[in-house]
């Protein structure tokens, strides 16, 4: 049975004190609560505020993205050391936005998931295929190469760290939610090539998130579908009166 994953990816919103008394609200409602793993995922420089308010919860913090090197001279990065060392346990990588604004490669996502696995970090991996490539007809090919590539070399031993985002481009931000059957039908093809490049075991564990224009009213029967087991929520997340309700999807 896969603990239901539900994330917050804050983006570039917030500010030090809106950002702390979110991730307090939150943790405030969740309390001890097991039954669904929260993530919080704040802008880089309000991480150790939201790694103070959630201490001792079970929310877990991560970094919107990360560096793929170690240290040096990369002028404007965050390794995955300093994400570490700010308390954070996760790292969002390949976020749509991070391939398709700022030209990220499947090989560069790929290192990155390898720094993160490295330094002791969880990964959630997005992956999602942009509308031409759906109207052309290759929304499985583009999800499978970015899976395939995405997680190319990591160790058997580092795969039960991994999430899987699925985040179909169009529609995120744009209200235009994926039909639960669209979702489900991605979800199960995503497994079914995880399961195909590592293990079946290993498949059945792995959690696949889903994520674009996720909202109270819709949560429910996107949750309902068997394969996805989880939500990346973005504009809904910068809000208790929205992030709340979806967070208690199974209330
Ligand atoms: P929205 O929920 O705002 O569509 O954003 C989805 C997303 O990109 C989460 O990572």
């Amino acid at each position: 049975m896969r603990q239901p994953y539900i994330a917050g990816n804050w983006k570039m919103n917030l500010d030090r004190r809106s950002a702390r008394e979110l991730a307090s609200g939150i943790r405030e409602h969740l309390g001890a609560r097991d039954d669904v793993q929260v993530g919080l995922f704040p802008p880089f420089v309000y991480l150790d505020e939201v790694v103070r308010a959630v201490s001792g919860s079970p929310v877990l913090v991560g970094g919107q993205n990360c560096c793929d090197e170690d240290e040096g001279a990369f002028t404007g990065e965050i390794s995955t050391g300093m994400l570490a060392d700010v308390g954070a346990q996760v790292a969002l990588v390949g976020h749509s936005e991070r391939r398709h604004v700022y030209g990220e490669s499947d090989e560069l996502v790929n290192r990155k998931v390898h720094a993160a696995l490295a330094r002791g970090l969880d990964v959630i991996l997005c992956i999602g295929e942009t509308i031409e490539q759906r109207e052309a007809g290759e929304t499985e090919a583009t999800n499978a190469r970015q899976l395939t590539a995405g997680i190319q070399g990591v160790a058997p031993g580092d795969l039960g760290r991994l999430t899987i985002a699925y985040e179909p481009v169009w529609a995120i931000g744009t209200g235009l939610t994926a039909s639960p059957a669209q979702a489900g039908a991605v979800h199960a093809y995503v497994r079914g090539v995880f399961a195909g490049l590592t293990t079946d075991a290993a498949a059945e564990g792995i959690r696949i998130l889903y994520g674009g224009s996720v909202k109270p009213d819709n949560v429910r029967e996107l949750m309902a579908v068997p394969d996805i087991d989880g939500a990346l929520v973005g504009g809904a997340s910068l809000e208790l009166e929205t992030f709340i309700p979806i967070v208690d999807f199974g209330n």
